[in-house]
């Protein structure tokens, strides 16, 4: 992924506070975050990506993606189009779906995760692959197993704490994993699997439906999980079983997806109206989110020692596309006018997720002093 262009900076030097934050998180190990909403286009990958490289370019972190959408958005976006052409031209291209596919084999965990560089991300990847997709069924049948205890289903269900138990072992410090928008097997899986949950949103009716749908959901999974364990014969037998681990909500991110901006609605006219109701709907929502976040999240993490809102994304216009013709992250898009105050605009939005997203690391485990 060798790019002869020189590279822009990636801006804003990090602050000493800062940076201490980040020495804290690093000297705790690994830590597994999934990006997570079962409605689509609410900015998940673009968050997931951007996050990343943030905090692998500015704060020099070990940072692994896993991109397990089989719509392979991130990889897309992440990879050179030649790079991407080469790797799927390939028969059996190296990808998360390699590490599924020993299981459906019944040959159980791979040995190697099948890393690649994203170079100008700064981070690493598992790229996706469309063929997850056909996983969906062996991970269904073998969460049924695994609920009633059966050794193959536990062990199928734990494959992406296999994938983070590995990462460990590699010294990277972070891993997030991108998802699809479904509620189904392969997310379930990934979601059992990690440290922390993270919910990117649209400022919009659905995500208020959405964050219902992922607490109930996940709650009774874990439930259903716990007592698969309980029943199961030797659950030593299978490493990245750690009953100490919980799953905890990290915070949500909110996108401004559309350009709101424009003159004041005419309340004289009949579209001015309706406009008007519509931004009336829109402010509503946005501050009912945190009642709604503490009435369907709140069990999933300490409302004492986090604030959940890790940040609001505007929308960054033409340098979203800009971004992705170039695959460059938006901290480092290449572009004068009216993307150098774009750029601007979004190194100050990562950067402060991204300090946001720190501290609640150290805030969820009790250790920021
Ligand atoms: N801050 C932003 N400003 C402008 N466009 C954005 C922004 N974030 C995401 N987009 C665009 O919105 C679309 C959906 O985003 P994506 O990250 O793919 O969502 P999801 O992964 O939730 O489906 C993409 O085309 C992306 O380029
Ligand atoms: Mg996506």
């Amino acid at each position: 992924m060798k790019r002869s262009r020189r590279r822009i900076t990636t801006g804003i030097p990090v602050e000493k506070e800062h940076k201490r934050i980040f020495d804290l998180v690093k000297s705790q190990g690994v830590q597994a975050t999934c990006f997570f909403n079962n409605k689509g286009g609410v900015g998940k990958t673009t968050l997931v990506a951007n996050l990343a490289a943030e905090l692998a370019l500015n704060f020099h972190a070990k940072v692994l993606v896993v991109d397990c959408d089989p719509q392979c958005n991130l990889t897309q976006y992440v990879l050179g189009d030649e790079e991407a052409l080469e790797i799927y031209s390939r028969t059996d291209p190296l990808s998360v779906y390699s590490v599924i596919r020993p299981l459906s084999l019944g040959k159980g965990y791979g040995k190697e995760l099948p890393i690649q560089k994203a170079e100008s991300f700064g981070f690493d990847l598992i790229i996706g692959d469309p063929r997850l997709a056909l996983q969906e069924d062996l991970l269904a049948q073998d969460w049924r197993d695994a609920k009633a205890g059966g050794m193959r289903g536990l062990r199928t269900t734990y494959v992406f704490a296999d994938v983070v138990g590995k990462a460990k072992d590699l010294n990277y410090d972070f891993v997030f994993f991108d998802m699809g928008p479904s509620l189904g097997a392969i997310n379930r899986s990934i979601l059992l699997a990690m440290d922390f949950f993270v919910v990117p949103m649209a400022i919009d009716i659905f995500s208020i439906w959405a964050i219902k749908n992922i607490g109930t959901t996940v709650g009774v999974w874990q439930k259903e999980l716990r007592t698969g364990i309980s029943l199961s014969e030797d659950p030593s037998e299978i490493p990245s079983i750690d009953q100490s681990r919980h799953l905890k909500f990290l915070g949500y991110v909110t996108q401004q997806h559309k350009e709101r901006g424009g003159s004041e609605p005419d309340i004289g006219s009949k579209d001015g109206i309706n406009r008007k109701r519509i931004v009336q709907a829109y402010k509503d929502i946005s501050e009912g989110f945190p009642t709604q976040i503490t009435t369907n999240l709140g069990s999933f993490y300490d409302s004492k020692r986090i604030n959940p809102h890790l940040g609001d994304i505007r929308h960054l216009g033409s340098l979203a596309p800009k971004s992705q013709s170039q695959h460059e992250p938006m901290i480092s898009v290449r572009g004068t006018g009216s993307y150098t105050q774009l750029r601007k605009q979004a190194r100050e939005i990562y950067r402060g997720i991204a300090v946001r997203y720190l501290e609640n690391l150290l805030g969820s485990q009790g250790s920021l002093t």
